[in-house]
């Protein structure tokens, strides 16, 4: 097998505060976990999908799998996810030993075009070990002292430095990875954790791999709050998308 699509997808999204977990909550009519793998498997490159979803809803993640996946010929696997993201993309690892490329990819960004799975995957199949989507950033952004937000008594909280925003990027996903690389990368994590660690290029960046950036996109969102959902929505009656 070549390419594996690992989707963590055992989050509860309390953030979201939908009534399921997130990504079993339903946009257009169908929950976010279909157009996630929909985006992935119409590139017609990804060979096996392993999702990572909560105990409880392992058959139904395989049920709404099959759908997406329909005609492409593509191998389908559920896992029970872990406490941790972290820990759901280690148990999805665990079920492709023989993969040679694997795209993380979170169920929460649901609608991100097929082109930008191909970007990561072209830059994988040219030699990279990590490849990332990466934006802009276009907000100006500053740091808090020691990340805690110090309050002050004329109210607010007290700023500390200014970032050089030119020399940032939002990371996206999916995330490409040689399987052998990531797997060092999380049996590193599992030894010696990462508290700071939000995605799994930063993981495989600990062991000293280089992590190559290509144009992500803006549909590419991460659904984290309600206006995220509301957002989503609009993009869906794009007929460009
Ligand atoms: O919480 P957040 O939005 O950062 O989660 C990113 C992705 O990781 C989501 O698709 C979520 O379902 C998944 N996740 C997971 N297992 C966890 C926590 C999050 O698979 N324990």
């Amino acid at each position: 097998m070549r390419t594996a699509l690992l989707v963590p997808a055992a989050g509860s999204g309390t953030r979201l505060g939908a009534a399921r977990p997130k990504a079993f909550v339903p946009l257009a009519g169908r929950p976010l976990l279909w157009h996630a793998l929909r985006g992935a498997v119409r590139t017609g490159a990804v060979d096996a999908v392993v999702i990572a979803a909560p105990d409880a809803l392992i058959g139904e993640a395989a049920r709404i799998a099959a759908e997406a996946v329909g005609e492409h010929p593509c191998a389908v696997e559920v896992v029970p996810g872990a406490d941790d993201r972290a820990g759901s993309v280690a148990a999805a690892l665990a079920a492709v030993p023989s993969a040679e490329h694997v795209l993380v990819h979170d169920a929460a960004r649901c609608l991100t075009p097929p082109a930008v799975h191909l970007r990561v995957l072209r830059a994988l199949r040219a030699g990279a070990e990590a490849v990332v989507p990466v934006l802009p950033v276009t907000d100006t952004v500053r740091t808090v002292e020691a990340g805690l937000g110090t309050p002050t008594s004329a109210g607010g909280e007290l700023l500390a430095g200014s970032l050089d925003r030119s020399a940032l990027r939002r990371v996206q996903t999916p995330q490409g990875f040689s399987r052998e690389v990531l797997f060092r990368a999380h049996a590193l994590h599992h030894e010696d954790p990462d508290p700071a660690a939000t995605d799994d290029a930063g993981l495989a960046a600990r062991l000293g791999a280089q992590v190559v950036g290509v144009p992500g996109d803006e549909s590419a969102l991460k659904i984290t709050y309600p206006l995220d959902l509301r957002i989503a929505a609009l993009l869906l009656e794009d007929p460009q998308l």
